[in-house]
């Protein structure tokens, strides 16, 4: 699965035309991430079907597009301003500003024109278009977007848990909803399949925010590849800004658990998508 999304991501980038544009690109999407979001995707096609074809890592890779766009915005100096992402300098540091927003902006259009090309050959099928327009919602102005932009809003505020939780559903928790929805409609499955999979999508995204705050206050350079205590640095509000570092560990805890039964009591064609919510949970980088 990890390689054929690695060939497909770099093969659909290859398409781009203009060089330096396209390198920055392929900088920004192949840096050694964890592809978890169209593990998700394929994962959670494969528990609807048993399998995954070509339209769904076709998907999968442009919701990867997606999401390496929102790094790269994410890391320039108005938004986060750090220097490392995924053990190597942040695209507007490798290149500068103006190539670090431009790459950003066609690998989040690449995707939509790759989204649309398959809605176009499979119109009649219509779940293409459905997976396409939930993502598009999921990444949008009332879903990621939104996210990050109170995410900014908020800096140096104070304000609720209810709030916090509100924000990290959206930043993060819209396009990992959207990966597990996605997957298990372009696998066929059922209206109620379908609604158990964004609903564990959904608490797995939060529970993933909530780690990655904890992560920016223990970890380690090497570990994350980023630089730790961002967060503090922008004052940023997070869980750990928010309970203590003690209450925030409890909560991802209990979210681990829900997130766990609600993965085994989920009825998958295959073993993938449970070992993958495993492996993410227990995520350390
Ligand atoms: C980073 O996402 C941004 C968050 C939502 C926390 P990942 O932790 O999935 O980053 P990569 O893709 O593995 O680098
Ligand atoms: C970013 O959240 C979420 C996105 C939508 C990109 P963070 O700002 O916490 O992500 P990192 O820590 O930089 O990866
Ligand atoms: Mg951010
Ligand atoms: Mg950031
Ligand atoms: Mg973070």
């Amino acid at each position: 699965m990890f390689e054929d999304i690695e060939r497909r991501l770099a093969e659909l980038i290859n398409t781009c035309e203009e060089p330096r544009l396209r390198e920055a690109m392929l900088y920004s999407a192949l840096s050694p991430g964890k592809r978890v979001r169209p593990r998700l995707l394929l994962s959670a096609c494969e528990a609807a079907k048993g399998s995954y074809d070509a339209t769904a890592l076709d998907f999968a890779c442009c919701l990867e597009m997606i999401h390496a766009y929102s790094l790269v915005h994410d890391d320039l100096p108005a938004m986060d301003d750090d220097d490392l992402r995924r053990g190597r300098p942040t695209t507007h540091k490798q290149y500068d500003e103006a190539t670090a927003i431009l790459a950003g902006d066609a690998l989040l259009n690449h995707a939509y024109e790759t989204m649309s090309r398959l809605c176009a050959d499979f119109f009649r099928l219509r779940r293409p278009v459905v997976a396409m327009a939930i993502i598009a919602k999921a990444a949008g102005a009332s879903g990621m977007i939104a996210g990050q932009a109170l995410d900014l809003q908020c800096e140096g505020k104070k304000i609720t848990l209810e709030d916090l939780k509100g924000i990290h559903k959206r930043k993060t928790g819209a396009l990992f909803t959207a990966a597990m929805e996605a997957g298990a409609i372009l696998g066929g499955g059922t209206r109620l399949f379908v609604q158990g999979m964004a609903k564990l999508g959904g608490m797995m995204g939060l529970a993933f925010q909530i780690r990655d705050d904890i992560l920016d206050v223990v970890a380690t350079h090497e570990q994350i590849g980023k630089t730790p205590g961002s967060d503090a640095k922008n004052e940023k509000v997070t869980y750990v800004s928010l309970l203590g570092l003690q209450k925030a560990e409890d909560t991802y805890k209990r979210l681990s658990h829900d997130v766990m039964a609600l993965a085994h009591a989920l009825p998958c064609k295959t073993g993938s998508l449970r070992e993958l919510v495993a492996q993410i949970i227990s995520r350390e980088k």
